[in-house]
Formats: C-alpha cells, structure tokens, sequence
C-alpha cells in the first residue's frame, strides 16, 4: 500500500474558534513514531499543542501557514519534554518569532540543551496547571503528572470541548494501518495497551489525571500518538483507563 500524505483537518469549529489537527505523511514513520500536532485558532490568534520533532517541523509549519500566518502564532504548549515534543524547538523559535513557550516548570531548565536560548520567550507551568489566553479563549493546562513525564500536563479547550490529552490515550499503529477517528474501539486498544502498560508509571496517577478529566465535560479527546476519540469513544476510552488497575511500577 503506498504511504500517503494526510491534509490538515477542523476537528472542531465555534464562530473564529477553530481547533485543527495538522495533517500527517506516513513516511515519517521511519524516522520514528507518528506523531499528531494540532493548532487552535481564536480571534486571528493561535497557539500550537506538541508541534514535535525535527523531521515533521517542515510539514508542521507548512499546514499552519495555509490556516494563519505564522506571526500571529502567539504560544507554543509543551506537554513534557520528549524529543517527538520539543526536538523542532530551534526552528519554531526562527519561524514563530511571537511564540511563548509554555513547559512544565519541571523542563524549563532542559530546553536550553536544544540551542535555542536568545529569544526564547518561557513561561513555566506550575504544578496545580495555568490558563493560556489566545486571543479571546482560556484554555487550562490539565495536571497529567507522571503520564508519562514526572511535569506533565493535559490542556482542555472549553469552548469547543476537546481534550489534548499528549501520551495519554497513544496508539502505535502497526505497518500500512492508519485512521484518524477511532472507529472500533475493542480493536484499537490493542494498539493502545502496551504503551499504557509500559510507559505510564503506576495506577495512582492515572486515577489523579481521571478525577481532573472528570471535572469537565469532553466531547473529544486528541492524544499526541493514534487515533482520536469522539462520542461515545471518549467515554469507552475514560471507561479503558479506568480498569487498568496494573501498569508500570505496578507490574514489578
Ligand atoms: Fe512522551
Ligand atoms: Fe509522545
């Protein structure tokens, strides 16, 4: 099957209040894992969620351009600091010169070791999370500490109701498979289960990262790896977390 090169799509869309997931080539997927970025957009202003690695940065940039021009990108949100997160952070910094950076203050230190330093706008996540403000939208930074990155956070987008969730709720497709929405769950948590089981940490802080999702209402959760989860999917998926009860350190 020939790889294909995916277009950018809205998943999600209120008045000037867009939310888009950046498209994807599936030839990136031998230079590692695939990895989805999105923009949200609200007023002519925008912000990036994981923007990712080195190699997707051309495509990252190009797709965000044909939505708005990239000066008007006013925040970059990391969720932590892993290479498929942070590696394109040279580049970001040239091509998004009005971009502050959101990180777990946990990393803020880290980022520096990329070689981006003048001009690096950083502004540190505290651990009980933040609100970042593009352009007339509060978008909240979720506490997802420990999943799997020790500062780590999930963001919600209330307006339109979508959860950014990063690691949380990675697939690993396997060769010449790929879809965007979650169709049929039972078999997509076959793709799902063995990063769940091996990168998350421990039982206890899934459950702390479940009280906070509880708390809001979701109609969309978007992860970093896979596939996205709409409808009932989101409450399948919530329900799948809910009944690992060994991951990680639990299964030693
Ligand atoms: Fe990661
Ligand atoms: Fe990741």
């Amino acid at each position: 099957m020939p790889l294909k090169v995916r277009k950018p799509y809205v998943i999600a869309q209120e008045g000037d209040h867009t939310f888009i997931w950046l498209g994807l080539d599936e030839a990136e997927a031998e230079k590692g894992i695939l990895t989805n970025q999105y923009l949200i957009m609200d007023g002519g202003e925008g912000i990036l969620l994981d923007p990712g690695g080195y190699f997707v940065f051309e495509r990252v940039y190009r797709n965000v351009a044909e939505f708005i021009n990239p000066e008007k990108v006013k925040a970059v949100f990391f969720t932590h600091q892993d290479p498929d997160v942070i590696g394109s952070l040279l580049p970001l910094t040239e091509f998004f010169p009005n971009a502050t950076i959101y990180v777990s203050s946990l990393w803020v230190r880290f980022l520096p070791h990329l070689g981006a330093l003048t001009g690096l706008r950083l502004v540190e996540i505290p651990d009980e999370g933040t609100t970042i403000k593009v352009g007339k939208a509060e978008l909240r930074t979720v506490p997802a500490h420990f999943l799997h990155s020790p500062g780590n956070f999930s963001l919600y987008d209330p307006k339109v109701k979508v959860l950014f969730s990063g690691d949380i709720g990675a697939a690993v497709f396997p060769e010449g498979t790929w879809y965007l929405f979650v169709k049929d769950f039972e078999n997509h948590v076959k793709l799902m289960e063995p990063f769940h089981r091996r990168y998350l940490p421990c039982r206890k802080a899934l459950e702390a990262w479940l009280r906070h999702v509880k708390q809001l209402e979701v109609k969309v959760i978007a992860p970093q790896h896979g596939a996205i989860f709409v409808g009932d999917n989101v409450r399948k998926f919530l329900k799948w977390l809910e009944s690992l009860e060994e991951i990680g350190a639990d299964l030693l």
